[in-house]
Parts: C-alpha cells; structure tokens; sequence
C-alpha cells in the first residue's frame, strides 16, 4: 500500500469549516485522512503500491499478463493510471493496461477485470490496484463532504488457481447520489446525498454478503475476514448486527485514512496481511459499494497456491 505524507486531523478540519471532532468521530469512525503533500499525487501512490505488491508477491515483472487499477481522481483521463505505472516500473509491453471507473467498487471490479483478462493466462499474473487522490476533488467549504475523504492506495497480485472457492456479485443501480464532474474548465468536486447513500449501503451490503456465501455454500463462520468499503463506521456496525456476525471479523481502519473509495478496500487488506491477521490460505470476502450506486463482492482465497 502507500499512505500519503500529510495526516490531517480533525482538529485541523475544524480551523476550515464549521465541524468539530466529536460530530466527524461519532457520525464516521474517522479521526484523520491523510492527504498528497506537494511531491505526491495519485500517481506517486499508485507507483510505489504497486511496487511494494510485486515485492510482496515474490514474483518478476515478466510474470504480469494484465495492470489494472480502479480510480476516479487520476489527474489525466489519458495517459491511465496503469499505463504510468507500467512505464515507471517497466512493467511488459505485450499486456493489457488500463483503468477502471466504479468508484467505491473499483477494485472488486478490477480483480474482476483482471480474472476475465488473466483467462488463457495460466500461471501468468494480474496486478490489480486501487488509487485516489481525492483531496484534488474536495471542496474545502462543505464540511458535508470534505471530512470523509481521504488519499492513498493499495494493490494485489492476483492469480487464477484451481483451488479454492472463488465467487463475485456485481451490480449498479444507476444513480446520481455521489458525483464529481469532471473534464471541463471547472475545479470538480465531490457532491453527495450521504442519508440515500447510507441507506443504500446497509442494504447492499449483506445483500451482498449473503449472496456470496450462498454461491460458495459457506457460512460467514467459514470466513476468516470481511474487508468492506471504508465510508463509515456506522454503516459497519449496522450491517455487523443485521448479520449478527462477530464485529471482530469487519475489520476498520477508517480512523486513520477516512473514505479513499477505489484505494479502502486494498489498503485494509494489506493492512491486515502486515499486520499477520490475514495469512496465506485464509477465505476472505470483499465489499465495496458507492458513486454511480455500484455494488461489488468477493469471495476468495488469499495467497491460494
Ligand atoms: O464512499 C461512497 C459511499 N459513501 C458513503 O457510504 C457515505 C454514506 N453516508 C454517510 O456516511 C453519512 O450520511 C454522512 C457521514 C455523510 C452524514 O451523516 P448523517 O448522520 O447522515 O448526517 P446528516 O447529513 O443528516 O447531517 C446531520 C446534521 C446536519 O445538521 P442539521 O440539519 O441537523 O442541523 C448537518 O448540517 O449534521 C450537520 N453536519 C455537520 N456538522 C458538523 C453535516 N456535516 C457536518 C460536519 N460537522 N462535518
């Protein structure tokens, strides 16, 4: 993963806009983000996570058949974001690179991606990455949205194994509750109906959940860790008790990176890889949800051989 240098508290919110650490605290989970200091962007992040997963995989660039990475504030809508990762880490040429624009979702989405282009591939890898620099599209005067993002990345090296359970639900609702328009002369900034965003989200989610288990026919006690999309405590706990699940197995780490839509769930994992919580063998399932009210799950072996 890479985690920009710029930790920004609460505290420090508060000296912008009218906000204040109890309200962020108890609304969100999120105590600080952090967002790219002058020599950083979305690019920077992207490079050095993607780096720091072939190094963690063990595996030669050669070995990559497909770079995807999930973004939505890549400074430039061309080049990609994967084609510069590709140039600076002189990935191969004779592979498919490009990005993928399902927000929140967009890194299930990109492993999905990543499998369907990894097809015909066997014994080749997939470098899947999720990357924001979201801190470009805030507006810094509305503190409805300008507490709960935040910048960074994650990647995976990813491989087809015979194996081990493998499941996806993907879908999209189609709506404009979290936007950023972007492309024109204007600054962009992120807008959104947080309340039907919310109420969407709880309701995904195990919907989600549920359906993974039922394609694999597992239970969640089957599970090892859920890694779900880093938008708010709340929505956590709320789907944890809907599910009566064990909280210990939703992992959070929103207090210290906020919302980095593309980038939550990746970071979390690698996270928890560090941290030793996930170890090769375990059965994970991933969950994202958000802009354009996209869903996407998984169900899978992490470091399946
Ligand atoms: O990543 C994509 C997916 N995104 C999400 O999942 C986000 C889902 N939504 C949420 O997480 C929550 O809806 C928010 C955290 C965005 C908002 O929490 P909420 O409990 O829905 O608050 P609200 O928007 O209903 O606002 C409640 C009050 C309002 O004041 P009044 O009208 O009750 O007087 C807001 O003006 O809180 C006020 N408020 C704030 N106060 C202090 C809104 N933002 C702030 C703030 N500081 N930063």
């Amino acid at each position: 993963m890479a985690k920009p240098g710029k930790v920004v508290t609460n505290d420090d919110l508060s000296k912008i806009v009218e906000t204040n650490d109890e309200w962020i605290s108890t609304r969100t989970g999120i105590k600080e983000r952090r967002f790219c200091n002058e020599e950083e962007s979305a690019y920077t992040l992207a490079i050095d996570a993607a780096r720091n997963a072939i190094e963690a995989a063990g595996i030669k660039k050669e070995e990559l058949s497909c770079v995807v990475c999930a973004t939505v504030s890549a400074r430039f809508i061309t080049p990609s974001l994967s084609c510069i990762v590709q140039k600076e880490l002189e990935l191969p040429e004779d592979i498919p690179v490009l990005d993928v624009n399902a927000a929140c979702s967009g890194f299930i989405y990109g492993l999905e991606v990543a499998r369907g282009l990894l097809n015909g591939n066997q014994g080749k890898y997939g470098l899947v990455i999720g990357c924001e620099e979201l801190s470009r599209l805030m507006d810094m005067t509305d503190r409805s949205t300008c507490v709960l993002f935040g910048d960074g990345a994650g990647a995976a090296v990813i491989k087809l194994v015979e194996s081990g359970p493998y499941e996806t639900v993907l879908g999209a609702r189609g709506g404009y509750e979290i936007t950023v328009e972007g492309a024109g002369p204007e600054v962009s900034h992120i807008k959104m109906d947080g309340k039907n965003v919310f109420k969407f989200a709880v309701d995904a989610i195990p919907k989600c959940l549920n359906s993974l288990l039922d394609k694999a026919e597992l239970s969640l006690d089957d599970i090892d860790q859920v890694i779900c999309h880093q938008a708010n405590a709340r929505i956590l706990d709320h789907c944890v008790k809907k599910l009566k699940a064990d909280p210990s197995k939703f992992y959070k780490n929103m207090d210290k990176y906020g919302n980095t839509s593309a980038a939550s769930v990746p970071m979390a994992l690698c996270e928890l890889v560090n941290m030793g919580t996930v170890k090769a063998g375990d059965t994970l399932i991933m969950v994202g949800f958000g802009g354009g009210l996209t869903w996407a799950g998984a169900l899978l072996k992490y470091g399946a051989k």
